[in-house]
Order: structure tokens, then C-alpha cells, then sequence
């Protein structure tokens, strides 16, 4: 007998609180396409910002089989540029996305591309009418489970997400998946635990993130692994770089959304930077073929 749980992420309003401060203050210091993610870098260090974004969306797009695809589903589209390069770049025919930030919506919909669909929907409420070819998902699984879950209802929540992908999938149809995880030092300073429960309470409120264990715990009897890779020096480098272009333009980021916000950014940006260096967070990506 299968259990249906309710969703037990963050709320919607817990989202807005975060991806709906402002358009113009996120465009000032992501990159030009305003992927909020882990960039990669493979096998080319002196990637730019831009570029190593694109090469991250290109790796995901391979991973999940969509280039070519008639239909393919980005679960926490952010400001649309993995749809905008899947139609573009990769020969697909539509993409839909979710997110749950009307300001990232509306950015989506001004794009003005017929083959891109943005939804402000909840994944768990998300019914397709016919299946999708391939599903991406680049962090948005971070908010999926409310802060102070135990493992089981965390696991739970996490496994209603991958029913419903592979629900969403044919037989062999793919996923790709990227997600910061808990890393393994345990040792943290006094500073670092200070700054981790400022990054719970005021810049991700409701969200918890996973262990790696627990992501791929969920996922079996829906999914097969084909790859896993962890790419916290890579967070570290994004997170370093967002931090100097929000440094850098301070007064007018200032003028857009005030001192509060922009300090509590530079500093969960600072925060970040040391917690993926010292290996108390990773960066999971990982290609799921539906079982
Ligand atoms: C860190 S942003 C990443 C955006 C984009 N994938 C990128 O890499 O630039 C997280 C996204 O997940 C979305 N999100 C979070 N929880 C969600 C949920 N339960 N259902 C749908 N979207 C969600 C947010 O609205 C936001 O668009």
C-alpha cells in the first residue's frame, strides 16, 4: 500500500521572502542569464562566471537526455535561462517551468519566448497533462523539506518528489538533479554555527538541506543512478564570485532593496564560500534514469 504524505517543504511564502526582493537587485550581481546555482568548471579553470553557468546547464541538459526533446520540465526555473537555452540551444520543442516567485515568472513570460511556459506552481502540485521527455531540476531540492524534519520526513518528502518524476517520465526517461547536501566535517567553529542558523532563520527560512544519503535513499524503487559527482570547491568559487560583484556595486544595490539586505546577503555569501571550502556543505549532481 503506498502512503501519500502532504508536502513538507518550504512555503510558498518562505520562497517569495527570498527570490522575490527584487529582479534588479539579483541581475547586479549573478551572471548576465541570472543563474542562481553551482557554475562548473570542469576541465577549464579559466572559464568566466557566464560561461562556466552555461557550461553547468549544457552538463545537465546531456545528462538528462533532453537535447532534441519534444517536452522537457525545470522544477525551480529561476529566471529562465536553462529554458531559454533548452529551446535555443538544444532543440526542444517546449519547456515548461516551476517556480513558486511570481517576479521570477513574470521576468520568464517578458522573455517573450512562445516555447517556454513558466508556471507559479509547487512541484506537488504540479499535474501534466501528457508526460515530459526529461525533468532538470537545479537547486530548488534545497527548500523541499522544512527546517527540523527528522531523516524519516525528510526521506518522505524527498520520495514524493521522485514518484512524482517518475510519474511525470517514460520507462528510461532521465533526470537531472543538482542540490547542495550536508558535507562531512562536523567540526564547526563557533562562528560557523552562528552563521549556518543565520542562513536558516533570515536567507532560506523553512528549508533544511539533505544529506546525500537521505537524496538517494528517496529515490530508489523510482530511480537508477547513472552518476553522481560533489563540487563544493565549485559553490565556493560561485559564492565567491557573487560575493565581489555584490561588493563591488553596494551603494546601488543599497538603493534597491536597503543596508539590511544587502549586508545579510554579503554575509550568507561569505558564510557560504567558508562552509563549502571547509566541506560542511557539498554540491550534489546527480543523473537519475527512471527504473
Ligand atoms: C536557487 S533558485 C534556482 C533557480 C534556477 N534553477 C537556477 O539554477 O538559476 C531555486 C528555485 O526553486 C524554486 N522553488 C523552490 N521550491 C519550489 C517548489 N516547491 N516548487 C517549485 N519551485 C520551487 C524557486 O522559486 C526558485 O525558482
Amino acid at each position: 500500500m503506498t502512503v501519500e504524505i502532504e508536502y513538507q517543504g518550504a512555503s510558498a511564502a518562505a520562497i517569495r521572502s527570498h527570490y522575490d526582493v527584487s529582479n534588479d537587485f539579483y541581475k547586479l550581481w549573478l551572471d548576465k542569464e541570472r543563474v542562481y546555482s553551482c557554475a562548473l568548471w570542469d576541465g577549464d579553470p579559466a572559464l568566466s562566471l557566464d560561461d562556466a553557468q552555461m557550461r553547468k546547464l549544457d552538463y545537465m541538459v546531456d545528462g538528462a537526455n533532453a537535447a532534441g526533446a519534444r517536452r522537457v520540465l525545470d522544477i525551480g526555473c529561476g529566471w529562465g535561462a536553462l529554458l531559454t537555452r533548452l529551446v535555443t540551444v538544444h532543440g526542444v520543442e517546449s519547456a515548461v517551468g516551476l517556480t513558486l516567485s511570481d517576479e521570477q515568472a513574470a521576468h520568464v513570460q517578458g522573455l517573450g519566448d512562445p516555447r517556454v511556459t513558466p508556471v507559479v506552481q509547487n512541484w506537488a502540485d504540479h499535474e501534466p497533462e501528457q508526460p515530459y521527455d526529461a525533468i532538470i531540476s537545479i537547486g530548488a531540492f534545497e527548500h523541499f523539506a522544512d527546517f527540523g524534519l527528522r531523516r524519516a520526513g525528510r526521506v518522505e518528502a524527498y520520495r514524493r518528489f521522485f514518484r512524482s518524476c517518475r510519474d511525470w517520465l517514460p520507462p528510461g526517461g532521465r533526470l537531472a538533479l543538482q542540490t547542495n547536501v550536508k558535507g562531512n566535517n562536523a567540526a564547526m567553529s563557533r562562528q560557523t554555527v552562528r552563521d549556518l542558523l543565520f542562513i536558516a532563520d533570515r536567507v532560506f527560512p523553512e528549508s533544511e538541506l539533505p544529506w546525500l544519503s537521505e537524496v538517494l535513499e528517496a529515490s530508489e524503487r523510482a530511480f537508477d543512478v547513472v552518476s553522481v559527482r560533489n563540487d563544493p570547491d565549485m559553490y565556493a568559487r560561485t559564492c565567491r564570485q557573487w560575493h565581489d560583484n555584490l561588493a563591488a556595486c553596494r551603494d546601488e544595490a543599497t538603493e534597491l532593496v536597503g543596508e539590511q539586505v544587502v549586508g545579510d546577503y554579503l554575509r550568507y555569501l561569505a558564510a557560504s564560500v567558508d562552509a563549502f571550502t571547509r566541506r560542511h556543505l557539498g554540491l550534489a549532481r546527480i543523473i537519475f534514469e527512471r527504473a
